[in-house]
């Protein structure tokens, strides 16, 4: 039997992935940790956890007491300015794009070979090729600011969350080493409910975009999450999963100093304790 803690899965493509994931193998056992609304299904089990307070999710992953073979951290979000916090004081993009995954990731017990897959986005290069404009480029200017509310805007910030992301991914994958962990890239994939904060934004993004030819959809970004978490193993650990495709990163994605830099100032904040603030 496959145990396999999932959040972002309520809707979008990771609901597509939920879904596939279940249906390619019945003896899959799910469970979501999701805010509101619930996927219904014989073997799912769904706690209430919102990504945006850390209290609520240590409660939901201390209600998971069996060793799991994944973590799918896809939930996501992205906003309309960088100002406002998580119930934690992070800044809301950083803190549920970002923070929340650690913690999470810190509150369970993985069985060996176990698999870590975090939903990244192409956003991170920062290049016209992979933003088609719409999104600005990340400007890393350290843990302190970034996780903060700051002036990045909420695009922006939500370029700036995915980069860290990847760093947070490179530094998972040489601090545990007993399990594969992995940035999975569903690309342009409008039709989603990511940019609904932004009236005109999500307008385009639900009835517009989906007729550009050739962008993703939900349900094969879905299909192709399913398969980096369920698959054979595709690449090793800290790998960068572009759809189905091994590819690399941003040059700026790979660079150890930042990413040991997140890492001491996410542990300094997320620990319980008195070497943790919050
Ligand atoms: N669509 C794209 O073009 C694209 C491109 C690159 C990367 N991505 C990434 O793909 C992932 C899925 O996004 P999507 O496009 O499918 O968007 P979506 O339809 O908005 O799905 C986002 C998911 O994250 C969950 N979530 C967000 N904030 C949460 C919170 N505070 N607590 C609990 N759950 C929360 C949502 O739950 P609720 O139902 O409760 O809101 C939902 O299940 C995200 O990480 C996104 O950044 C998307």
């Amino acid at each position: 039997m496959t145990t396999i803690v999932m959040t972002g899965a309520s809707r979008g493509l990771g609901r597509h992935a939920a879904e596939r994931m279940l249906r390619d193998d019945p003896d899959l056992r799910l469970t979501v940790i999701a805010r509101g609304e619930m996927l219904e299904h014989p073997r799912v089990t769904t706690l209430r956890g919102d990504l945006s307070s850390l209290r609520s999710l240590r409660a939901a992953a201390a209600q998971i007491t069996e060793p799991v073979d994944a973590y799918v951290g896809n939930a996501g979000l992205q906003l309309t300015d960088s100002r406002t916090t998580t119930e934690d004081g992070f800044e809301s993009t950083f803190g549920v794009n970002v923070v929340a995954h650690l913690a999470l990731i810190q509150a369970l017990t993985f069985r060996p070979a176990a698999r870590i897959v975090l939903t990244g986005s192409d956003s991170h290069f920062g290049t016209f090729r992979y933003n088609m404009g719409l999104i600005p480029a990340p400007r890393w200017l350290g843990p302190a600011v970034v996780a903060e509310p700051n002036d990045l805007g909420g695009r922006g910030a939500y370029s700036t969350s995915k980069l860290g992301l990847i760093y947070l991914v490179h530094e998972l994958a040489r601090r545990m080493p007993e399990v594969d962990v992995y940035t999975f890239n569903p690309a342009f994939t409008p039709g989603t409910g990511l940019v609904r904060t932004d009236r005109i934004g999500n307008w385009l993004f639900r009835r517009v975009f989906p007729r550009i030819p050739g962008v993703n959809t939900p349900e094969r970004a879905g299909a192709q999450l399913a398969a980096v978490v369920t698959g054979p193993r595709p690449a090793p650990s800290g790998a960068y999963i572009d759809r189905s495709t091994v590819t690399p990163s941003s040059p700026a994605s790979y660079d150890e100093k930042r990413e040991r830099e997140l890492w001491a100032a996410l542990e300094a904040n997320l620990l319980p304790g008195p070497s943790g603030t919050r």
